[in-house]
Formats: C-alpha cells, sequence, structure tokens
C-alpha cells in the first residue's frame, strides 16, 4: 500500500520523505489555508520535494472553470494530480483531463456508486472519505471494502486512495481490505512506527551490550 501524506507543510514533507516511505502528497484548500502560503508556489515546491504524485484541488465548481484551472495546476509538475470534486462537473473534467493524460484524483467520495462513477471517468485515484463517515456514526471502513469488489470485479485500474485517515486502525484496516494507497496526516504515518515494547526492547538490550564492554567495528 502506497502512504501519501495529507498536508501542505513543506518541512513534514521533507522529513517524511527523507524516510524513504513517502510515496506522494495530498492536499486541499483546507490545508492551503492552514499553510497560510501561496498556493502554486507550494504545490510546485512540494512537487519538488515528492517525485510521487502531488494533488493540487480546483476550486471552480463548473466544468469550464475546472478544466481552467486544471490547466494551470497540470503544467507546474509532471506529477501532479489534479484533485476534482465527486459532481457531475467534476467527473466530466475527470473524463477529459485523463483522456489527455493528465492524473485525475476524485475527491470527497462517500459511497460505492460514487467511486464506480469515478472509476468509469478514467479517474487515477478514487478518495473515499473514512473519517468523516466516522464521524456521521457510519463505519467508513465498510465503503473500502465495497469499492474494492466493484473495481475488481470489473478490472478498472482506478486506485483506491483511502482519504480522511484520522488513526492507525484506519491504515491496518484499509490495508487488509486491499487498498492501493492511504494519505494520513504526518502524525498519524509517524504513530505507525512506534510500539512501547520496541522502545523497552531497545533499552534492555543497549544495558546489556554495555556490560559486555564490546565495540562493532
Ligand atoms: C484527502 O485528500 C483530504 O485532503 C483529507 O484526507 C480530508 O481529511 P479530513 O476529513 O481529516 O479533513
Amino acid at each position: 500500500m502506497k502512504f501519501f501524506a495529507d498536508t501542505a507543510e513543506i518541512a513534514d514533507i521533507r522529513e517524511l520523505q527523507a524516510s524513504g516511505l513517502l510515496d506522494g502528497v495530498t492536499t486541499n484548500p483546507s490545508l492551503v489555508k492552514k499553510s497560510g502560503r501561496d498556493f502554486l508556489e507550494m504545490i510546485k515546491e512540494i512537487a519538488g520535494v515528492c517525485p510521487g504524485p502531488v494533488s493540487a484541488e480546483v476550486v471552480a465548481l463548473d466544468h469550464e472553470g475546472m478544466m481552467k484551472e486544471a490547466e494551470v495546476l497540470r503544467k507546474i509538475a509532471d506529477n501532479i494530480a489534479v484533485k476534482v470534486p465527486l459532481t457531475i462537473d467534476g467527473l466530466k473534467s475527470c473524463k477529459k483531463l485523463s483522456a489527455d493524460g493528465t492524473m485525475v484524483n476524485v475527491t470527497l467520495c462517500f459511497s460505492a456508486n460514487q467511486a464506480l462513477l469515478a472509476a468509469k471517468a478514467g479517474a487515477a485515484f478514487i478518495s473515499p472519505f473514512v473519517g468523516r463517515l466516522d464521524d456521521l456514526g457510519q463505519p467508513g471502513i465498510e465503503l473500502i471494502a465495497d469499492i474494492r469488489t466493484i473495481y475488481d470485479n470489473y478490472d478498472f485500474p482506478t486506485q483506491i486512495l483511502v482519504a480522511s485517515v484520522r488513526n492507525s486502525i484506519h491504515v491496518l484496516d484499509a490495508a487488509k481490505l486491499g487498498a492501493d494507497v492511504m494519505t494520513a496526516p504526518p502524525s498519524v504515518i509517524w504513530q505507525l512506527f512506534k510500539h512501547p515494547l520496541t522502545d523497552s526492547g531497545i533499552a534492555s538490550f543497549l544495558k546489556d551490550w554495555e556490560t559486555t564492554g564490546q565495540k562493532i567495528g
């Protein structure tokens, strides 16, 4: 499963990139607001740091407006994935951009039928939001299982990009269900490395090693 960072903070992206485990980045208008940076400059910088797909979202709601914005975004770098909302105009734009060879990430997906439409529109990625469904009391992860079944039934190449990931259980469940990608805030990704038994195991091994008086090399 690929790991994307759901952030617009360049320092976090650099740190994750250095771990060798980062496969891409997703941003959205709220994350851009949080960063306080110029959107286009920021996307260019991220695309230079992370060679994997970097999602940049359009804000126009109509097809024509989306296509104009997509034109600006896709010119920034070869690894830009244009992010469009799961609306009729979004899917029309997805179809056209994908046919043109542009990676498209269809976002704000909350049902399996919406995911089916995105695959038919040629999306490179579909972003089902598990955390926001959980917030409403609907198990978001069940949506991932349904989309996996549908995409496998028809061999759709669209990658399932599990979004709105809030914790390590979401990551584990997504991986067990065979999701292609998950995008999570950096804090959730770093949390995956941690286990108290790893820390106490290192401490006790080092304590014993010191008593041997040996050195490696
Ligand atoms: C995905 O592309 C979105 O940017 C993101 O995962 C939304 O997460 P949230 O529901 O925590 O805002």
